[in-house]
């Protein structure tokens, strides 16, 4: 989307810059996404060339809206590219949905950035695709990630709880109670 009606080329928060990916971030996809620790919960994720990384940005893109990347919001020699955060459309329960992201550098773990980003990420979808629910896919373990989602305003909801590509995934989204009908989570239809 060249001329950005949806105001999403720059989320700007209090110490971050979220961008939309260039070609210049493939590098860093392929980085962190070879990385066992930043894929320890979600392995299915994991890249294992560069090329595998050009092909991942090129999906991240691909609607319009997407992923960002999450840089420091001052220029600073000491800090790159923290990591990336972002939504990508898929189905749940025959519902088209938005599916929040984020995965950064583990160098960069532990002070914020996740919360920061993912909160910001949440705003924007919230004001410009307000039709469209928003979920999170947390496998059980994953503390970190059920921290940051219930950040942002998700609550965990049992009944959607899926079988993604690793196991089990947790769903956490907002006023989405269960209907009589409603069966267990079906599979998910399209991963990162
Ligand atoms: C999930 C992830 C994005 C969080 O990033 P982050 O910037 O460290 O997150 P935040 O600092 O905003 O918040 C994480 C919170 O969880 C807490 N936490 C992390 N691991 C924890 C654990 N094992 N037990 C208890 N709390 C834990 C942190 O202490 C922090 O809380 P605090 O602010 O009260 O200290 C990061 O760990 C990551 O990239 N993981 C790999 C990718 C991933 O799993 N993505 C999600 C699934 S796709």
């Amino acid at each position: 989307m060249g001329d950005d009606q949806l105001g999403h080329n720059e989320l700007l928060t209090t110490r971050l810059a979220l961008r939309r990916p260039t070609r210049a971030a493939i590098d860093t996809i392929y980085r962190i996404h070879h990385d066992p620790a930043a894929c320890a919960h979600n392995p299915a994720d994991m890249l294992a060339t560069r090329a595998d990384a050009e092909d991942r940005y090129h999906r991240w893109d691909q609607h319009g809206f997407g992923y960002w990347v999450i840089h420091p919001r001052e220029a600073d020699a000491q800090h790159g590219i923290f990591g990336f955060c972002g939504l990508k459309l898929m189905h749940l329960q025959d519902q088209q949905v938005l599916n929040l992201f984020y995965r950064l550098d583990p160098a960069a773990w532990g002070n914020g950035i996740a919360t920061e980003a993912a909160t910001a990420v949440v705003t924007w979808a919230t004001t410009n695709l307000p039709d469209r629910r928003i979920i999170a896919r947390v496998r059980p373990d994953n503390i970190a990630s059920a921290t940051v989602a219930g950040r942002t305003g998700l609550r965990r909801a049992e009944h959607l709880d899926t079988a993604g590509e690793d196991g089990l995934d947790w769903i956490f989204t907002k006023n989405w109670t269960p209907t009589r009908t409603q069966s267990p989570g079906s599979p998910i239809r399209a991963r990162d």
